[in-house]
């Protein structure tokens, strides 16, 4: 199966809704909040300025941007009318923010037209991550800055102990939700490639520990599992019953790598 994030719409909206409460709970982590607090504090906006998130969502991250940008102008572009729509009922309050139907790799904008770019876990679910690099390129004003945080899905892992079964549905969730698990070794060189000058890369551990924020991994793989028959009903349930169990004593170790690059366009 295809990544779903390459075309959100055709996943249906239960997956929309799903990836939509995920990802505002992994906004509200505390280390993914520190993660995003250190990347906007690259950012110099003043209150002309215009900064863009590629690959928005359901606006998770782009609404924490209209807050820390305020009042500077924020537009969220994303690929899924379905996630547009849940971003703009979750963003009412933030009057400087707004949301467009976009690829990243086609921007309705103008070259040279904003401050700042930014890409939150994007990269590692398009098949062709240059043309988004060079699209942020082409649409930065000079001095204008480039972030790309994402994650290294190559490192993700639930083992607690050699062989651990759990593990089983981050291997999974990685094979069957992500299109390049190694993005993040190939960040810097690529968008050097595309003219931008590296300016910071910072690697973050993010360890999960309760049970909704990685319930999607779980839950999700072992659905697809039981469904096309690799499992039956008993490991299925049994797995998701042991990714309960660790959350409930405290022993549930979901491990995660974040990458951030922050990157300038030439003056
Ligand atoms: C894991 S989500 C991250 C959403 C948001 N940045 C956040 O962290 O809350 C990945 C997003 O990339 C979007 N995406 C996939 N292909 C894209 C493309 N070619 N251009 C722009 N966004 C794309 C998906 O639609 C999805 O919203």
């Amino acid at each position: 199966m295809a990544d779903p994030f390459q075309n959100v719409d055709a996943a249906g909206p239960e997956f929309i809704k799903l990836f939509a409460d995920s990802m505002d709970q992994r906004q509200a982590d505390p280390t993914m909040e520190r993660i995003v607090a250190a990347y906007l504090g690259h950012l110099n906006v003043t209150d002309a300025s215009t900064v863009v998130e590629v690959g928005a969502g359901a606006g998770a991250v782009t609404r924490r941007i209209a807050s820390h940008c305020h009042p500077a102008k924020v537009i969220g572009f994303e690929p899924s009318k379905g996630f547009v729509s849940e971003a703009n009922t979750r963003a009412k309050e933030y009057s400087n923010l707004t949301f467009k139907v976009a690829d990243g790799a086609a921007l309705p904008l103008e070259d040279d037209a904003v401050d700042a770019v930014i890409m939150h876990t994007v990269l590692t679910h398009v098949e062709d991550p240059k043309s988004l690099v060079a699209e942020a390129f082409r649409v930065l004003k000079p001095d204008g800055i480039l972030i790309v945080c994402d994650a290294d899905f190559s490192k993700a892992t639930f083992s607690a102990f050699p062989n651990d079964p759990l593990d089983i549905c981050a291997k999974e969730f990685v094979r069957e939700f992500v299109t390049d698990p190694f993005i993040v070794a190939k960040l810097r060189s690529m968008i050097s490639d595309a003219g931008l000058s590296v300016q910071h890369f910072d690697v973050q551990s993010r360890v999960v520990s309760t049970a909704e924020q990685m319930l999607p991994w779980v839950a999700l793989t072992t659905k697809q599992m039981y469904e096309r028959g690799d499992i039956g009903k008993e490991l299925a349930e049994g797995l998701v019953a042991e990714h309960e169990r660790r959350a409930r004593n405290g022993s549930l170790y979901g491990y995660q790598v974040f990458a951030t690059v922050v990157a300038a366009k030439a003056a």
